[in-house]
């Protein structure tokens, strides 16, 4: 075989990494399908295996074609054996049921793993097909860059399914592993700032509903109604009154809503 020039060796060594890699997720797909129960996300990893393989054979038929060798599967056979053991491990936990659940590892998580892998996976792959498809362009290599844009096309379809699928497997996560009084329904956290700032809020529109009259009467005016200890909000009413009525920084809408307050408590 003749040897290639600089060119053309180039571009051989980048298809056989895009090769070797093709072959790498082929295993990887075929071991995330078995585990995967979810009908939706089972399927689109069938359509992405299906594509791998097609890249693989065209990627291989490239570089024969450009006069190169295919790289021997060395490499790729222990990069492979690596996720299979990996996901056998995964398959392993998830066999043992609750406890591993305690621990993390419920079906849920297996999936979302699994996905964030392959997300992984295709950022890969969408950098060498970007890589081999500017480089083929630059050289004038049309027939490979077509290929590389095209494979390109669907790796970037197959990542774009996933960064919107990892987001549903996380909650699939937090429903399974999190108890629903600890998930909070997605509102914040509570601490115990977000009380005191709370009674801040209400004492201001207190102290502004008395006026000119002692905080005493402050709150038989304006929490008539309220069902809450009114000896401490008196005091923080007294004591910001005077403060807020100093600040200029209490913004007009806050005044508006306390005297709209003020005048709905002392109809
Ligand atoms: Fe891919």
């Amino acid at each position: 075989m003749a040897e290639l020039n600089a060119r053309d060796t180039k571009l051989v060594q980048y298809l056989n990494e895009a090769l070797t890699k093709e072959k790498q997720l082929e295993t990887a797909l075929e071991a995330h399908i078995s585990m995967t129960t979810l009908a939706p996300y089972r399927k689109r990893l069938q359509e992405h295996l299906r594509e791998t393989k097609r890249h693989a054979r065209e990627v291989e038929r490239r570089i024969k074609k450009i006069g190169g060798q295919t790289n021997g599967m060395g490499g790729v056979v222990h990069d492979a054996t690596g996720i299979v053991q990996d996901v056998a491990a995964k398959g392993a936990a998830l066999a043992q049921g609750p406890m591993h659940a305690v621990r993390g590892t419920s079906e849920q998580e297996v999936l979302l793993k699994n996905a964030r892998t392959e997300f992984k996976e295709e950022a890969e792959e969408i950098g060498t097909y970007t890589m081999i498809a500017n480089l083929a362009q630059k050289v004038g290599d049309r027939d490979t860059a077509k290929l590389a844009k095209a494979i390109l096309r669907e790796e970037k379809r197959m990542a774009g399914f996933l960064e919107k699928l990892i987001p549903r497997l996380t909650s699939a996560v937090a429903q399974a592993e999190i108890p629903a009084r600890e998930r909070n329904g997605g509102r914040r956290r509570t601490t115990t700032r977000k009380p005191a700032s709370t009674t801040r809020k209400r004492s201001t529109t207190s102290s502004r509903s008395g006026g000119s009259r002692a905080s005493g009467t402050t709150r038989s005016t304006s929490r008539s109604g309220g069902s809450r200890s009114t000896a401490r909000k008196t005091t923080r009413s007294s004591a910001s009154g005077s403060s807020s009525r100093a600040s200029k920084g209490r913004t007009t809408a806050r005044r508006k809503t306390a005297r709209r307050t003020t005048a709905r408590a002392s109809r």
